[in-house]
């Protein structure tokens, strides 16, 4: 089985980028867990991280190409603008899981709403690095359930 994980803009900032708010984890750390978690489980995760929504939306229609079970996505500011990201996701017909490193519930009015919420498998939202770990589980026991 073959999970996706996908970051936004400025993702590739992380460890240096407002530590504060998104924490001190870079995302080679971030994705390095993942990869040691996937393996364990015996699943396979491919990461990227696009500061273009086009580019983002293009890798979403290879995974839909590729047979891609699961994508966790951190679609950051596009969290809150993309339509387009949205509707990828809803064209390939992929489960995926919302994550954020930031409660974007406790912070600006404009990223308490989001363009994929309401067609994702869950959203994990606040518990910074730990999220991904935690939709990476979440992946996996679907792909899990799916597979009898
Ligand atoms: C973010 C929250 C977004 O509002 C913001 O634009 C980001 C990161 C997060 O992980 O907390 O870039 O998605």
């Amino acid at each position: 089985a073959s999970i996706l994980v996908l970051n936004g803009p400025n993702l590739n900032l992380l460890g240096r980028r407002e530590p504060g708010v998104y924490g001190t984890d870079t995302l080679d750390t971030i994705n390095d867990r993942l990869q040691r978690q996937a393996a364990a489980a015996g699943v396979t995760v491919e990461s990227f991280q696009s500061n273009h929504e086009g580019a983002l939306v293009d890798r979403i229609h290879a995974a839909g190409d590729a047979g891609t079970d699961f994508i966790l996505i951190n679609p950051a500011a596009y969290t809150h603008t993309s339509v387009a990201l949205r509707d990828a996701l809803l064209g390939v017909a992929i489960p995926f899981v919302e994550v954020h490193l930031s409660n974007v519930h406790a912070r600006e009015p404009f990223r308490q709403h989001s363009h994929l919420s309401d067609v994702a498998a869950g959203v994990i939202t606040g518990l910074g690095a730990l999220g991904y770990e935690l939709a990476l589980q979440a992946a996996i026991r679907h792909i899990n359930q799916n597979a009898g």
